[in-house]
């Protein structure tokens, strides 16, 4: 049996590699979750009582929880998904994200090397720790070509720097410590329970309200799209079957300009909900002319673009999905899931979104 702690199971990525993790065979999940702004416990209330499935609300700034979590859940391996995610909150307020993605994440590596001391041989040799990280902090490309594992760090925003440092501290472990310890960087995710402040929701709920679609700069900035399962996917390979100590980028294979994916997420909407029938958009022929070109995000990465070439020979994984048939699938999951999106609209977020959009 696999006891699989995964932090941050109530986000976005994390409630996808829940659900994917929860159906295998002889695996049970510890869900370890503060359940923040971005967490959506809706998405995984369901699984309550589930007898391989067991929820913790805590917070990994709090090491004590962490120690408490290793103690009485005893897991084979920890998949690391909490964190702060969005870049422009992190220029807005970059403190939190240095305490979570930072400081949390050295708390998490030192309960499980605290936690990996004590086992037996056997028990150290299979355990397993992946640190989920994200594509951004290898910086920004021009044209031409990719990143690859071995490209050199060089963050642009506080995210990014805040998930490098995160980064450094998972490879130290295993340097310093034995600790089997594994990296993931992906690029853009998309897909079901995405919190709609990330570019493809936020064009979503406000192309369907009627509201302007603020694109950055000239919307020229380039994003490679990785939709949601197929990362899970990619995940839950690394976790059977990467080598404790390497790193491995994970990609969609789809380099979209972000105009571009503007103008598909309107073509979408006008197929499935046509602006003629569409009482927010009086006034307004298409989608399209809800566009508005604001200002861009400083210190905006031009480009993100992965060689996935290693997960794919060394693991045997590549994305099923492509952006036309994912984006189709999102845009649908969205229009069917109105009342998710009511309950993840309330409180913090809509107070955040409403002081950020009258700053613009
Ligand atoms: P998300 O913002 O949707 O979810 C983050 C989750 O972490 C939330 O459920 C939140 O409650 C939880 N969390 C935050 N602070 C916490 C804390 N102190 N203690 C415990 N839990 C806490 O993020 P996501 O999009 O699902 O991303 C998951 C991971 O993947 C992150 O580490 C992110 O950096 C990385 N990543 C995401 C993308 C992407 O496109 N979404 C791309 C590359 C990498
Ligand atoms: P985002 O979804 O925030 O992801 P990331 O910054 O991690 O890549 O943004 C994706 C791209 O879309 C990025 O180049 C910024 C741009 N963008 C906009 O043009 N308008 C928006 O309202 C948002 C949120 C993002």
């Amino acid at each position: 049996m696999k006891t699989i702690l995964v932090t941050g199971g109530a986000g976005f990525i994390g409630c996808n590699l829940v659900r994917l993790l929860v159906d295998q065979p002889s695996v049970r999940v510890v869900n370890f979750d503060l359940l923040t702004y971005a967490a959506s416990y809706r998405s995984i209330a369901d699984l309550d009582g589930r007898d391989n499935y067991c929820f913790i609300r805590g917070d990994i700034r709090d090491a004590d929880a962490l120690a408490r979590a290793f103690t009485e859940h005893r897991p084979t391996a920890v998949i690391h998904l909490a964190a702060e995610s969005h870049v422009d909150r992190s220029i807005a307020g970059p403190g939190v994200f240095v305490e979570t993605n930072v400081v949390g994440s050295y708390n998490l590596l030192e309960q499980a090397r605290c936690y990996w001391n004590e086992l037996d041989a056997g028990r150290r040799e299979a355990f397993r720790l992946i640190g989920v990280s994200t594509d951004e902090v290898y910086g920004s490309l021009g044209d031409q070509g990719a990143f690859l594992e071995s490209t050199p760090y060089d963050p642009s925003s506080p995210y990014s720097a805040s998930k490098a440092g995160a980064d450094h501290l998972v490879r130290a472990y295993h340097r310093t410590y034995g600790l089997p310890t594994i990296v993931t960087n992906c690029s853009n995710n998309y897909g079901p329970y995405q919190f709609p402040e990330k570019l493809i929701p936020l064009m979503i709920i406000r192309g369907l309200a009627g509201e302007p679609l603020p694109v950055y700069g000239k919307g020229e900035n380039v994003r490679d799209w990785l939709y949601v399962s197929d990362h899970c996917q990619a995940l839950w390979r690394v976790l059977q079957n990467g080598q404790p100590g390497r790193t491995y980028n994970i990609g969609g294979g789809q380099e979209m300009k972000n105009i571009d994916v503007v103008y598909a997420l309107c073509d979408l909407l006008e197929a499935f909900r046509p602006a003629a029938q569409n009482a927010a958009l009086r006034g307004k022929s298409s989608y399209r002319e809800l566009i508005s070109f604001v200002t861009d995000r400083p210190g905006h990465d031009f480009r993100y673009a992965i060689d996935a070439s290693r997960i794919q020979s060394e693991l045997g994984w590549q994305p099923e999905q492509s952006f036309t048939s994912g984006l189709q699938q999102t845009v649908r999951w969205y229009l069917d899931n109105d009342a998710w999106l009511q309950h993840i609209l309330s409180g913090d977020y809509r107070r955040w979104i409403e002081q950020n959009y009258a700053q613009r």
